[in-house]
């Protein structure tokens, strides 16, 4: 983990992936998150405005400000004019007057966690979770039967860390692809070797040349990567984290 304590200009190459981490604290004034309205959109603003609960309210806020303020590393625009679009099927892009470089990025947050994944045209995706007591039975039917009987061989006390590295690898890889219309999380499963995470499935088609990466970037954080490469490459990851005042 490469602790970072202020902005710089960043560079990626296509066979490397910058993973960004940052916590904000739970308990924000309002007149603090007023103070970064102006980082959004319109229809971020709608978007903002929509959410019921305060803290789920500032949490998207602080997301954008996060995203925003990490690609503006890579992109010659300053963060509040940067634009975000979205896909067909909902996942947040590029606009195309803010990408001069192909770049890919994926957001997660969770608990005031936040963790956004950028590569240069490689597809990516992230997920952070919070981990807090869940019994399995709700969730089996998310997992495929491998995965079921892999969770019964773990020994107890560690089954809730390996049952949230399944789940944050599958979000993970279904919000790198986009997928979550054609295929379900029991679809596929990973098998996790001493130095590799893989993905196997039994669906096909299926999308090909994906590479795994799961920590535990802070206490009680869950965090995986999926990223499309070509397998014959080698691929580094690289992983920040924001100790100052990121927000
Ligand atoms: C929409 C979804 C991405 C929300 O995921 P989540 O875990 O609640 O939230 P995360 O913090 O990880 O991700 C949210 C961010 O992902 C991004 N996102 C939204 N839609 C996305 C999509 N279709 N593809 C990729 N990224 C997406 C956004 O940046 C969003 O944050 P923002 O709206 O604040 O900008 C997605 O996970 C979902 O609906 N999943 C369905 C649940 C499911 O079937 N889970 C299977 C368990 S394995």
């Amino acid at each position: 983990m490469i602790y970072v304590n202020n902005f710089k200009e960043m560079h990626l190459d296509d066979r490397e992936t910058h993973v960004w981490f940052a916590q904000a604290a739970l308990e924000l004034n309002s007149s603090t998150m007023q103070d970064k309205l102006f980082f959004l959109d319109s229809d971020e603003l709608h978007k903002y405005n929509r959410y019921k609960f305060p803290q789920k309210r500032s949490e998207y806020l602080l997301g954008r400000v996060f995203l925003k303020k990490v690609l503006s590393q890579y992109l010659n625009i300053s963060p509040e004019n940067i634009k975000i679009q979205y896909s067909a099927n909902g996942k947040p892009v590029l606009g195309s007057e803010s990408d001069s470089i192909d770049l890919q990025f994926n957001l997660s947050h969770s608990n005031f966690g936040f963790a956004c994944a950028v590569t240069l045209g490689n597809p990516v995706g992230i997920d952070i979770e919070y981990v807090i007591p869940v019994e399995q039975k709700h969730i089996n039917h998310y997992l495929a039967p491998e995965e079921i009987a892999y969770l019964s061989d773990v020994p107890p006390a560690e089954r809730l860390k390996n049952l949230f590295q399944i789940w944050t690898l599958k979000e993970a890889f279904l919000k790198a692809n986009d997928l979550f219309e054609t295929i379900s999380p029991n679809d596929f499963y990973f098998i996790f070797e001493p130095t590799d995470i893989k993905i196997h499935t039994k669906k096909t088609p299926f999308p090909e040349n994906w590479k795994f990466y799961f920590i535990m970037p802070a206490d009680n954080f869950s965090l995986a990567l999926a990223v499309q490469t070509d397998y014959k490459t080698k691929h580094d990851v690289k992983y920040y984290c924001c100790d100052f005042n990121f927000f």
